[in-house]
């Protein structure tokens, strides 16, 4: 009877501790199984979203009325959301993750965000129009309408060589400083001290880019996630969800993406501690 009632105990520990059931099935198999948490709930998501590693908080842009795009600051944590006033249609975001600091980008030029401080500061260039921004020692950004690629650098603004002749929706830097960018093409690659982009892959489009807290990069389509492997700069699908707009890394490097109604953090789970439900758009017959 005290046997039959300790393994009582034993099976309702497990069945308690395994309550949840995987959402996402990942290819990677150190994570095999993720979790989605909403984070927010949002009517005309952002493509653009970047998080302060330092704060565990996440920024993005969303229309606030009127088309007029204002940023918004999450506490990843308590959820707690507010929105930051000062910055109008400033849908580029970036932040510098040796500082902390935030960077918006707009119609009306760039805008850095001291956090701690709560304090704005406008660039003072004018005439710029921003599609994106991307910070790594500088302040890399890409003009629009014309879609090519610039940093700013003692007050002055001058082209990024590398990119010079490329139309360019969004890019990044790795670790080595390769350059990876998106555009209506496909995912390219520029290698370190070299100028020729060589296409990595022309399919699915690709609608976002974002390096990972080591340095990875990821693009996001219609259909997935997908990694750039260093060793044989393959692009892999890893993640399996449908309509990805943009996506960032949280300070645990957990992958944040936005899809036209949310903003969704995937946490993973260690195997002992979910179902599989059984998916039977996979069944032969
Ligand atoms: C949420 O953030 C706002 C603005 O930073 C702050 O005034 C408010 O106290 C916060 N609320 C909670 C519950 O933390
Ligand atoms: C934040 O404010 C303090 C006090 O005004 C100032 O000393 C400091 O330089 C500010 N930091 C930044 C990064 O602007
Ligand atoms: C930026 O300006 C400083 C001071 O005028 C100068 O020493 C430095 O060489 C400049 N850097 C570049 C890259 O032009
Ligand atoms: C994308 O960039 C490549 C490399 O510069 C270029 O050949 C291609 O025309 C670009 N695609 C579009 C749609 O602009």
């Amino acid at each position: 009877m005290r046997l039959y009632g300790f393994v009582f105990l034993i099976v309702s520990i497990e069945a308690k501790h395994r309550t949840k059931y995987c959402d996402v099935v990942s290819t990677d198999p150190t994570k095999h199984c993720y979790v989605k948490e909403i984070l927010t709930s949002i009517a005309h998501s952002p493509n653009q979203l970047s998080v302060d590693r330092t704060t565990n908080t996440l920024y993005f842009s969303f229309d606030f009325g009127q088309g007029e795009y204002v940023p918004a600051i999450l506490n990843i944590e308590s959820k707690n959301i507010s929105v930051l006033k000062g910055v109008k249609d400033a849908f580029a975001i970036a932040n510098d993750p040796t500082t902390g600091e935030m960077y918006f980008g707009g119609s009306h030029g760039i805008y850095k965000y001291n956090a701690p401080n709560r304090s704005l500061q406008r660039l003072n260039i004018n005439n710029l129009d921003i599609w994106w921004l991307f910070v790594k020692k500088r302040i890399y950004f890409i003009k629009f309408p014309s879609l090519s690629a610039f940093y700013y650098e003692n007050k002055t603004i001058r082209s990024v060589p590398e990119l010079k002749k490329d139309i360019v929706h969004q890019f990044v830097m790795d670790k080595e400083d390769n350059i990876f960018f998106i555009n209506g093409t496909g995912l390219f690659g520029i290698k370190h001290d070299d100028n020729k982009p060589v296409l990595l892959r022309d399919h699915p489009r690709f609608l976002g880019i974002a390096t990972d807290m080591n340095g990875y990069v990821h693009v996001c389509s219609e259909d997935g996630i997908f990694i750039v492997t260093k060793v044989i700069q393959k692009v892999k699908k890893v993640i399996n969800v449908q309509g990805v707009l943009g996506i960032t890394f949280d300070s645990a490097n957990n992958i944040i993406y936005s899809d036209s109604h949310e903003i969704i953090r995937l946490v993973p789970m260690a195997r002992d501690n979910y179902y599989i439900q059984h998916d039977h758009r996979y069944d032969k017959d």
